[in-house]
Parts: structure tokens; sequence; C-alpha cells
């Protein structure tokens, strides 16, 4: 499974992508927003700390400016992935687009049906939002293996791109159903590697090494 991290955070950004563990990078006009940055300028930053995927979101709700704003942030670099919402006209924006050679992340997925039709519409990534159907007490997970088992009946080449995790339980979950990437926030991603027994382990070998008196350099 591949690891994107969800931020407009340049700094945050960085510091994973030195980790040599870090595949990409999704934005949203909110995290844009939050970043207090100009769009393009900040997009352009992230396309030069990583070269994986970096999805930028269009702001148009209809077609024409859709495909007219998109056409704009694929100038910025070769790693921008044009977001699209899930409508009738961003799934046409993104039938255009993929048909021009560019990849496309259908955002805002909510039910199989959704993810069956960005399928369809060549998308090359699906976002299902786990977080935010387990907000309202529906199962994010399900949704993800609803879209697993439609992909694969259909040998889609749709990657599945499970967004709006919260927690490290999702990250794995994702995992075991076969999500093809999990979108995580930076704090998130980074609590992935802790464990108290791994920290409790190191902290007796440390002592018991120190008691030897040794040095390895
Ligand atoms: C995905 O691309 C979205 O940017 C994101 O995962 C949404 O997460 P949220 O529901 O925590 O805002």
């Amino acid at each position: 499974m591949k690891f994107f991290v969800d931020t407009a955070d340049t700094a945050e950004i960085k510091e994973l992508a030195a980790t040599g563990l870090l595949d990409g990078v999704t934005t949203n006009p909110s995290l844009v927003a939050k970043s207090g940055r100009q769009f393009k300028e900040v997009i352009a930053e992230i396309c030069s700390i990583t070269d994986g995927d970096v999805s930028a979101e269009v702001a148009a709700t209809d077609y024409d400016t859709m495909i007219k704003e998109a056409r704009e942030l694929v100038k910025i670099a070769n790693n921008v992935v044009i977001k699209l919402p899930l409508t009738l006209d961003g799934l046409k924006a993104c039938k255009t687009l993929t048909g021009d050679g560019h990849k496309t992340n259908v955002t805002l997925c909510f039910s199989a049906n959704q993810a069956l039709l960005a399928a369809k519409a060549g998308a090359t990534y699906i976002s299902p939002f786990i977080g935010r159907l387990d907000d309202i007490h529906l199962d994010g997970l399900e949704l993800i293996r609803e879209i697993r088992v439609i992909y694969d009946n259909y040998d889609f080449d749709t990657q599945i791109l499970a967004a709006s995790i919260r927690t490290a339980n999702h990250v794995r979950d994702c995992a075991i159903i076969g999500a093809d990437v999990a979108t995580v926030p930076p704090a998130t991603l980074k609590g992935l590697v802790k464990h108290p027994l791994t920290d409790k382990g190191l902290e007796a070998f440390l002592a018991d090494w120190a008691k030897t008196g040794q040095s390895i350099l």
C-alpha cells in the first residue's frame, strides 16, 4: 500500500519525504486555506519536494471551467494530479482529462456506485472518505471493502485512495482490505511507528548495552 500525506504544510511534507516512506501528497481547498498560502505556489513547492503524485483540486463546479483550471494546474509540474469532485460535471471532466493523458483523483466519494462511475470515467484514483462516513455513524471501512470487490470484479485500473483517515486502525484496516493508497494526516502517519512495547524494549536494551561498557564504533 502506498502512503500519501494529506496536507499542504510543506515543512511536514519535507520531514516525511526525508524518511523515504512517502509516495505522494493530497491537498484540498480546506488544507490550502489552512496553509495561508497561494494555491499554485504551494502546489509547485510540494511538487519540488516529492516526485510522487500530488493532488491539486479544481475550484470550479462546471465542466468548462474545471477543464480550464485543470489545464492551468497541470502546467505547474509533471506530478500534478487533478482532483475533481464526484459530480456529473466532475466525471465528465475526468473522462476528458484522462483522454488527454492526465492523472485524475475523483474526490468526495461516499458510495460504491459513485466509485463505479469514477472508474468508468477512467479516474486514476478514487477517494472514498472513511472518517466523514464514521462521523455520521456509517461504516467508512465497509465502503472501502465494497469498492475493492467491485473494482476487482471488473479489473478496473482505478486505484482506491482511502481518504479522511483519522486513526492508525483505519490505516491497518485499509491495508488488510487492500486499498491501493492511504492518504493520512501527518500526525497519524508519524504515529504509525509508535508502540509502547517498542519504547520499553529499546529502553531495556540500551540500559543493558550500557552495562557491557562496549562501543560499536
Ligand atoms: C482527501 O483527499 C481529503 O483531502 C481528506 O482526506 C479529507 O479528510 P477530512 O475528512 O479529515 O477533512
